[in-house]
């Protein structure tokens, strides 16, 4: 059955309120892609064919050759429908257990796309010097680690990973290998069709195997778009013909998959297949500008991140290909304990990660080793950004900021959209509106907030464009498909053309045109900016207006002939790193520069942020924005957020409301706003909202330690900032679907935003027995370990968040216009005990901007709680001095400095104010430090009534001024 059929289309539109603001039409569904429609087509007729289905390619065994002493061994494959094409298979074991995977063409008529994991890979990964391959009479196989096997079967090809015996991942299980050879077009190529329609069901096309053609059973009876393709007034010249590539990825002993980020859709990915799909178009990964996106849905969006993590609560897997052209992924379970995949590419090699786990912090931890951590940003970044499209003028943002001011909202960033450039060229200032913009940045960065500005990939193509003229004098622009001159399309700049980031040609040139200071070179340079000044990269998928799917054609030619469709989504990447580099090396010495951008690859996570680009003000886009961010955070980009109150539209008071709630717990937190939106900053707000608002945005200033700390955590060990359930408590089934609430970083606060209107109480599920608290009432929830949800409270002005029992949370709790003015601040300490009378939790903090920290100036301590003989110890630890020399989680730490440390000495008169210890037993004796009664205050905690188990509060003892520094060891006795 072809499971896209018009009545599946209609349910899915039914079901989906906003599905029909974007123009659906503009966009390929698979069986308008060439490649994707042979590609399913290949499945249909596998899954026809049953148990006689058999993989045509096979490792030609006499040309097996192992490096010796090395974990690599390469060998021949062959198709037995094509004997004379040849590919060539590689495998190697990396020394942490990775596996990789890659498959090309040999000799062939063309060379493949084989760099994309050039650009998403930090480095060429070690291979270990351990492990050896033993080469067997039907497969090849080495042992290695805690019961790992990687084994590679001969005849049909297939690769398995396994653990104790164990399958984690198969590749060709299912025999959908297929690499297509690049061939010359016969005379009786049939390229020029149209596109085949979507079919009804049942109405399947009958594959017809004739002597002429033997090869139908595999790849069909005809040559669909191979040379040529269309859609809709578009019309691919296709130069290299048939190049994809099909490959399963099965899981058969993982029920859950997460990953393949941006769609907006669940967490745990729903189907794609099947009798009764959730989705029934494979998930697309396409970068792609798609405006007013549905809020349910497999469509591809900005940016692709191919990475999978599959789950059970025995092992986590991951698996990342490295692959830039199209790609769509189907999704089944033909078990309810297993899962399989089914990725077809457009173009490319074969190149895939094994990640064997088998926890999710290995996970993260193997992916990090290969693309980068998510790069710890400037602290300021972690502030408030407030952004719409658009502040019309320089005195427009220092009207926005004194109404900040006035009304005690803390602020870091006011942004400017395209409508601060000068007919949209980029860097140039619009006269009229922006005639100061230097001294505008400097009354912004007087209270030490910043600016951020956009730069779009888009240059318009004007004389009078210094930009453009240098860049085509270079020689850097994407070229059209006939490989001369330069590609025009349309944009906001009208005709434009496009850098070619690709182009190493174009690299330093690009740097220069950041510079604040004229350049001895005479090329242009920014000198109407400041270095207050950090740069915005959107429409970078690229979005063209007048191109296919509102992008570039794919036969467009970029740096070594290499066509567009190649390198589609890796392209964003390339902007965005190129743009930090700049920023980066804008002084001397670089401070940490701040990029946001819109589209983006793996190994994006290294260049700074990402937003889920242009949201509806919507209950429905609120909530999946949760989903979408947490699937960017466990694919390795731990700075995203969501446009806070929805690009489109006005969304009522309510709604700003609770979007703010949302808002406040994403990494990257920015409210922005369409042009033809009415103005909403919170200080335009009616009370009790405004009020409402201004202690959300305080509550994140607060909180701003545990989110710098999380940082510190993601960019050193690759462990997301913001953690699902799954990753928290990998063994609890009950939670690996829970995807509406979430922990911060390591710190033990569990966030539910409410993403619906009318909410007074929520359910927060709990999957261990433990205490939890109530961060503002302190009322008491006890978790079961067979799961179990509590009732907690959430009118429009609380938001839930309850901290597990057994943590520690540092917090500054002084009001401030923006967090650079923090630094000095003293500090809070909440202490929730376990159930055990214990607690822990951690703070890092550095100057924020430098990168001193990387040669150890920074401050990292352990706090701890302890019951003992009913006496509660609270402890503060140096964790830099005693990892000193250790590399911590697998990834890497960079050396601590206990000696020389200017900014351990900047904040050595730093205090912890105030210690708030909840859950304690009973009032305590005395609460002592060094031996001296300290200043404290004990409220008993009201024990639970009747059958209300949640109406119990928590005990909280308040140590006042307890006399200690943040950047000293200290412990207080707390005498029961
Ligand atoms: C599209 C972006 O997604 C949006 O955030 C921005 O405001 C507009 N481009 C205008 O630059």
């Amino acid at each position: 059955m072809r499971p896209w059929t018009l009545l599946g289309v209609l349910s899915l539109l039914a079901a989906v309120p906003d599905a029909l603001a974007v123009k659906q039409a503009d966009f390929k569904t698979c069986s308008q892609a060439g490649f994707c429609r042979r590609g399913r087509a290949l499945s249909a007729r596998a899954t026809e064919a049953g148990k006689s289905w058999n993989s045509p390619y096979s490792v030609d065994v006499p040309s097996i050759s192992i490096a010796p002493n090395k974990a690599v061994f390469t060998a021949g494959v062959k198709s037995s429908l094509y004997p004379e094409i040849q590919f060539g298979l590689e495998l190697r074991v990396h020394d942490d257990g990775v596996v990789r995977v890659r498959m090309d063409e040999v000799n062939g008529l063309r060379k493949r796309y084989d760099e994309a994991a050039s650009w998403a890979l930090i480095s060429e990964p070690v291979v270990s010097e351990e492990i050896q391959w033993v080469a067997g009479k039907k497969d090849i196989r080495a042992k290695y680690g805690n019961g790992n096997e990687v084994v590679v079967a001969f005849e049909p090809l297939k690769v398995s990973l396994l653990r104790g015996g164990k399958e984690q991942v198969v590749l060709n299980g299912n025999g959908l290998l297929h690499m297509e050879h690049f061939r010359t077009k016969t005379p009786a190529a049939t390229g020029t069709e149209e596109p085949e329609p979507a079919a009804e069901e049942g109405s399947e096309q009958v594959v017809l195997e004739t002597p002429a053609n033997p090869r139908a059973w595999f790849e069909g009876d005809k040559e669909d778009d191979w040379w040529e393709e269309r859609f809709s007034s578009w019309t691919d010249s296709k130069p290299k013909g048939p190049e994809s590539l099909s490959i399963d990825i099965s899981f058969p002993n993982h029920a859950t998959i997460y990953g393949i980020p941006q769609h907006a859709t669940d967490l745990a990915l729903p189907t794609t297949t099947g009798e009764s799909p959730t989705f029934s178009e494979p998930f697309r990964l396409w970068n792609s500008d798609v405006f007013e996106y549905i809020a349910s849905s497999p469509m591809s969006l900005y940016g692709s991140i191919p990475i999978l993590h599959a789950h059970s609560a025995d092992s986590t897997v991951g698996i990342f290909h490295a692959v830039g052209s199209e790609t769509w992924i189907d999704v089944s379970h033909p078990t309810d304990k297993s899962t399989q995949t089914h990725w077809i590419s457009e173009s490319g090699i074969l190149d895939i990660f094994l990640m064997p786990g088998p926890t999710t912090d290995e996970v993260f931890a193997q992916y990090a080793r290969l693309t980068g951590t998510q790069v710890l940003p400037p602290q300021w970044s972690l502030g408030y950004h407030q952004c719409r499209w658009n502040y019309i003028s320089t005195d427009d943002i220092r009207t926005v900021q004194k109404r900040f001011d006035e009304e005690d909202m803390p602020v870091d960033v006011f942004w400017l959209d395209i409508e601060y450039s000068e007919d949209h060229k980029y860097f140039m200032w619009e006269e009229r509106g922006f005639p100061d913009p230097v001294e505008m940045t400097n009354d912004v960065a007087a209270v030490e907030r910043k600016m951020v500005v956009i730069v779009d990939p888009h240059l318009k193509r004007a004389d009078n464009y210094p930009v453009y003229k240098e860049a085509s004098e270079r020689g850097v622009l994407v070229k059209p498909a006939s490989g001369d001159g330069e590609y025009e399309g349309w944009c906001w700049s009208g005709s434009s053309s496009w850098i070619d980031f690709f182009n190493p040609g174009a690299w330093a040139w690009w740097k220069d045109l950041f510079k604040p200071t004229k350049l001895a070179s005479g090329t242009w340079s920014w000198t109407k900016s400041t270095t207050d000044i950090h740069i915005w990269n959107d429409m970078n998928e690229p979005s063209v207006f007048n191109g296919p799917e509102i992008s570039m054609p794919r036969d467009n030619v970029h740096f070594n002939g290499w066509e567009h469709r190649d390198v589609h989504n890796i392209n964003g990447m390339l902007f965005s790193n190129h743009t930090w580099q700049a920023v980066r090396e804008r002084t001397n010495p670089p401070e940490r520069p701040f990029v946001l951008t819109r589209s983006f690859f793996a190994g994006s996570q290294r260049f700074g942020a990402m937003w889920t680009g242009d949201n509806l003000g919507t209950w429905e886009h609120m909530a999946v924005g949760i989903k979408m961010v947490l699937a960017n955070s466990i694919a390795g980009m731990s700075f995203s957020g969501s446009d806070v109150g929805g690009f489109f539209g006005n969304p009522e008071p309510e709604m700003l409301v609770r979007w703010y709630q949302v808002g406040i717990f994403n990494p990257f937190f920015r409210a922005h706003a369409h042009l033809d939106t009415k103005r909403r900053e919170p200080f335009l707000l009616d009370e009790p909202y405004k009020g409402m608002i201004k202690d959300l945005l305080r509550l994140r200033y607060t909180m701003l330690p545990v989110w710098y700390t999380a940082f510190r955590e993601t960019s050193v060990a690759g462990v997301p900032v913001l953690r699902p359930h799954y990753v928290v408590f990998p063994k609890d089934t009950k939670g690996f679907t829970v995807d509406d609430q979430y922990f911060i970083g390591s710190s033990g606060l569990l966030v539910k935003p409410i993403t619906d209107k009318g909410v007074t109480q929520t359910k927060v599920y709990l999957p261990e027995s433990q205490v939890y608290y109530d961060y503002f009432s302190h009322l008491v929830y006890r978790g079961s370990s067979k799961g179990r949800e509590v009732k907690v409270n959430a009118e429009l002005h609380q938001v839930p968040v309850l901290i597990r029992g057994g943590s520690i949370i540092p917090t500054r709790e002084r009001p401030r216009r923006s967090s650079p003015l923090m630094r000095n601040d003293p500090f809070t300490l909440r202490v929730a005990l376990s159930k055990t009378g214990s607690a822990s939790g951690e703070l890092y903090l550095d100057d924020g901007v430098s990168y001193s920290h990387e040669s150890g100036e920074f401050v990292w301590r352990r706090f701890g709680a302890t019951t003992e003989k009913k006496v509660v110890t609270l402890t503060s630890r140096d964790l830099g001095a005693e990892n000193k020399d250790a590399a911590v989680d697998g990834v890497a730490l960079v050396a601590y400095n206990p000696t020389k440390n200017a900014f351990a000495e900047s904040i050595a008169a730093v205090r912890v104010e105030k210690i708030v210890v909840l859950g304690l037993a009973g009032k305590p004796s005395s609460v002592k430090l060094d031996g001296k009664e300290l200043v404290w205050e004990f409220t008993p905690g009201v024990a639970a009534s009747g059958k209300e188990k949640e109406s119990a509060v928590a005990s909280v003892l308040s140590i006042k001024d307890p006399r200690v520094r943040v950047v000293e060891d200290w412990a207080i006795q707390i005498a029961l």
